[in-house]
């Protein structure tokens, strides 16, 4: 008899992950460098609110210094442009994010691509786009890194299994497909115009489901024993949060599945977390 229903636990996975960045952050500040990170928030998003609140938190936690910079929504484009290319200069900060969304105005790619690429700590900039793809060093973008990171120190076998992705952001859907190709995983993209959608996720080795839609992975789209990773951060009908995954109707099919909350949040917020260190690291040298 197979075990099955097992939880990732990516709240203690991603406590243990801020537990060993704690020693690197004190030895880098025994040899004079305080990891810095600037968050730059414009308007007043309740959801940007509460995930920028995370990150500041998650710094404090380990010792990274963090600064938020709030702007008003009418603020122009060219002064958002101005601010970052006053951070890029600035030899403190290691890491620069600008929380999306952005207001309607301000072009998300003009802004993201004004990041000098060696402080992109949420690895959105194309040149990090690029060296992901072609498998050079870059940061890595949050969430799919937690995810692999989820995989990896669960022990979940990667090599040579069909993984399956459902959704193409540029955030989580097409970065995860390529770090999973880079594992070594056969990889399958599925996405809005994908026609029998369970035909392929019931393929699934590993399914990811990074789609933005209460409940659109119920228990016919799963294949037994399989690894269901729910990147979904959606509100139920009780104004719950809840993810992409029916988690109670799958979680006795699969062998291991992502709980929302406590899945693959905390890891996005730990792996921003890595990435300011390692650029603090390479700028201690
Ligand atoms: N908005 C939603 N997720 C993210 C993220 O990972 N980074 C940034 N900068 N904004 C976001």
């Amino acid at each position: 008899m197979v075990d099955r229903g097992k939880i990732i636990d990516g709240k203690a996975i991603a406590a243990q992950l801020r537990q060993e960045l704690k020693s690197e952050v004190e030895s880098l500040r025994e040899k004079g460098t305080v990891p810095g990170l600037t968050v730059i928030l414009v308007g007043n998003n309740q959801a940007s609110e509460t995930y920028v609140r995370g990150k500041i938190k998650a710094c404090a936690e380990v010792g990274i210094h963090s600064d938020l910079v709030r702007m008003s929504p009418e603020i122009t484009e060219d002064a958002l442009l101005d601010k970052i290319r006053q951070l890029n200069v600035d030899s403190s900060v290691h890491g620069i994010l600008v929380q999306l969304p952005l207001p309607d105005h301000i072009s998300p790619d003009r802004i993201l691509s004004e990041i000098d690429p060696d402080k992109d700590v949420d690895g959105f900039h194309p040149i990090n786009a690029g060296r992901l793809v072609t498998g050079l060093d870059a940061f890595l973008p949050c969430t799919p890194h937690g995810i692999l990171e989820l995989l990896k120190r669960t022990g979940i076998e990667i090599a040579g299994k069909h993984a399956v992705v459902v959704g193409r952001s540029n955030i989580v859907g097409k970065p995860i497909s390529i770090l999973l190709q880079r594992e070594n995983a056969t990889v399958t993209m599925c996405h809005s115009r994908t026609v029998d959608l369970k035909s392929h996720t019931r393929q699934a080795d590993i399914l990811v489901a990074a789609v933005g839609k209460l409940h659109v992975i119920t228990a016919d789209h799963v294949k037994p024993d399989s690894v269901v990773i729910d990147v979904g951060m959606n509100r139920d009908e009780n104004g719950k949060l809840a993810g992409d995954v029916d988690f109670e109707g799958v979680r006795p099919i699969v062998s291991y599945i992502t709980p929302v909350p406590g899945g693959v949040g905390p890891m996005t917020i730990a792996m921003l977390l890595y990435n300011t260190c390692q650029s603090a690291k390479m700028k201690s040298r």
